[in-house]
C-alpha cells in the first residue's frame, strides 16, 4: 500500500545528511523514507527483494525530489547487514539518521506457534535492529546522529495471537533505552509505537482475526477504530511526521523514548 508524504514540509531539514531506513519498500518505511529525501537526505532503503525493492526506489526518488537507493537486505542476516554496512560506508562515508523499521508479524495462538515462527519473529524484529545498529554504528560519525527504531503499541500492551510479535516489540522498546543511555551524549535513540496503521500488514491482521474468529474482517476493523479515542486508524505519514521530527534538531533534548502515536489508545 502506498502512502502519502508526510506533511510537515521543510526542504532543508536533512540536507547533507543520510539515512537508512530497513523495509522502506512499502508501509511506515515507505512514508519515512519519502519525507527524508523531501526534506533533503540522501536516502537508502533496504528491502527483501529486488525487484519489489528498486522499483520502490524509484518511486521514493521520483516524490522524495532526488535520487534514493534501493539494496536488497534481509536484516536477520548478519552477512546481509555487514555487507549493507560496507556498502553504505564505500558510497556515503557516513550515516546520520537510522530507522529501524523492518519488522514481520505472524498471528497464531500460542499452541500453534512453533519454535521456527519464534525464532523468525525475533530473528527480523530483534537481532535484526541490534545487527543494523551494530553494524551502521561505526558509520554514524557526524554532529548529531540518531537511530529511531519503529516499536509498536503491542509492546507496551501486549496483544493476543500475537506474542511473539508484540514481545519482540517489548524488546525493541528496552532496545532503545539501554542503546540511549550506552549512545548517549552522542547519537540519540528513540521509539515510535505506532498504533492501528493500515499498511499491508494490518490488512492481512483483518484477514486473519477474522477467519479465526468466524466474523468479517470489516467487523474486525471496526472493532479496533472503537478502541481508539479520535476515532479514525492513525496514518503511515503521522508516524512519518514523527519519526522526521525525532531524527532532526528539534529533537535535540529526546533520547531513550517510546512515542505513542496511537490516536490516544495507549497513554503511557
Ligand atoms: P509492512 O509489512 O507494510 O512493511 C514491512 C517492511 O519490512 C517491508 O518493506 C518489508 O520488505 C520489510 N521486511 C520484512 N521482513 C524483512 C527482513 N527480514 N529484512 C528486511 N526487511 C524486511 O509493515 P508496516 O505496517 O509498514 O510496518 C512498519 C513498522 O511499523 C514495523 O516495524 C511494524 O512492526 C511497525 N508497526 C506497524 C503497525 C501497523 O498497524 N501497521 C502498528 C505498530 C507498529
Amino acid at each position: 500500500m502506498s502512502a502519502a508524504a508526510p506533511s510537515t514540509l521543510n526542504a532543508d531539514r536533512f540536507s547533507g545528511k543520510t539515512a537508512v531506513v530497513t523495509g522502506g519498500t512499502r508501509g511506515i518505511g515507505r512514508a519515512i523514507a519519502v519525507g527524508l529525501a523531501q526534506q533533503g537526505a540522501r536516502v537508502v532503503i533496504t528491502g527483501t527483494d529486488m525487484s519489489r525493492t528498486q522499483a520502490a526506489a524509484r518511486e521514493i526518488s521520483s516524490e522524495g525530489g532526488r535520487p534514493v537507493e534501493g539494496i536488497v537486505c534481509q536484516v536477520a542476516d548478519e552477512s546481509q547487514v555487514v555487507a549493507l554496512a560496507a556498502h553504505v560506508g564505500r558510497k556515503y562515508e557516513r550515516v546520520d539518521v537510522l530507522v529501524n523499521n523492518a519488522a514481520i508479524a505472524r498471528r497464531n495462538p500460542i499452541l500453534d506457534i512453533s519454535l521456527d515462527e519464534w525464532n523468525e519473529v525475533y530473528g527480523v524484529n530483534v537481532t535484526g535492529t541490534f545487527l543494523t545498529v551494530r553494524e551502521l554504528l561505526p558509520l554514524m560519525t557526524g554532529p548529531a546522529p540518531a537511530i529511531i527504531n519503529i516499536a509498536s503499541q503491542a509492546g507496551k500492551r501486549g496483544e493476543a495471537l500475537l506474542i511473539h510479535y508484540a514481545s519482540s516489540k517489548a524488546a525493541q522498546i528496552g532496545l532503545t533505552k539501554s542503546l540511549a543511555l550506552e549512545l548517549a551524549p552522542r547519537i540519540r535513540v528513540n521509539a515510535i509505537c505506532p498504533g492501528f496503521i493500515e499498511t499491508d500488514m494490518i490488512l492481512e491482521h483483518y484477514q486473519v482475526q477474522a477467519r479465526l474468529r468466524g466474523v468479517e474482517p470489516e467487523q474486525v476493523r471496526g472493532e479496533m477504530v472503537a478502541k481508539i479515542p479520535l476515532g479514525r486508524m492513525q496514518s503511515a505519514s503521522s508516524v512519518a511526521d514523527v519519526a522526521l521530527f525525532l531524527a532532526s534538531d528539534s529533537a535535540r533534548d529526546m533520547t531513550g523514548q517510546a512515542i505513542n502515536v496511537t490516536g490516544g489508545m495507549v497513554m503511557d
